[in-house]
């Protein structure tokens, strides 16, 4: 077992002990996936955690496929979906530059991609995985946006001391910005058809793309 997942499954029952940082940010951005989702799409969501998105708009589609590293996430998922009386969320394990074959009409990674150790190569593999005009969602943390700030170098300085501790995860935390982010979407194939930030602060930029 690789030390990414020993962490993730590790704080797999605080994470899902844990309020939503900012449920204003979460549903807007929400509202937003909503407006892009339709009855009978097949959804790939990457790195789905304990499962929340997954739940929440799985009645409006065909069926979800909630892919995560951590088997502990996945089992919460599991049992919040079954809580839920939601049955079209089929869970899969794996790390997601080996994402599943589909067909896929929308993929979604929500708080994943600043994770990845290649994002390129992931986000080369969520084209693969999508027809042309198929919709990529997804919300992350950008940390580079601080940049030069106290707030980043705080950062900066705590997340290796906190993997020391088994705090953080083994992979490095990418302190991405907004620029480099976008563009690797549109290199990997997809043209931006929606941008937010929700919240605002350390942005969590919101980006709808659709494949070419
Ligand atoms: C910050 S949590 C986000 C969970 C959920 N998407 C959310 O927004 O609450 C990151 C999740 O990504 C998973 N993860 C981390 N690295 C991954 C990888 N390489 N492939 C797939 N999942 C990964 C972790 O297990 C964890 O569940």
């Amino acid at each position: 077992m690789n030390a990414d997942v020993r962490f993730w499954d590790r704080i797999a029952q605080k994470y899902a002990k844990s309020p939503i940082r900012d449920e204003d940010a979460y549903r807007q951005s929400l509202a937003r996936t909503s407006t892009y989702l339709r009855a009978g799409d097949r959804v790939l969501e990457l790195g789905c955690g304990t499962g929340t998105t997954a739940v929440e708009l799985a009645p409006q589609v065909g069926e979800i496929t909630a892919s995560d590293l951590s088997p502990a996430m996945l089992a919460i998922g599991q049992s919040r979906a079954a809580e839920a009386g939601v049955g079209n969320i089929r869970f899969h394990q794996g790390d997601a530059c080996s994402a599943p074959e589909g067909p896929f009409d929308v993929v979604m990674a929500h708080n994943l991609l600043h994770l990845l150790p290649d994002l390129q190569q992931v986000l080369e593999l969520i084209a693969q995985r999508l027809p042309a005009g198929g919709v990529f969602i997804s919300k992350t943390p950008c940390l580079g946006e601080a940049r030069g700030s106290a707030k980043y170098w705080l950062f900066k300085t705590l997340i290796p001391l906190m993997r020391l501790i088994g705090k953080a995860p083994a992979s490095p935390v990418e302190f991405l910005d907004i620029k480099t982010l976008e563009a690797g979407i549109k290199a990997a194939g997809f043209e931006l058809v929606e941008t937010g930030n929700y919240p605002v602060s350390t942005p969590g930029r919101y980006i709808v793309a659709r494949r070419l």
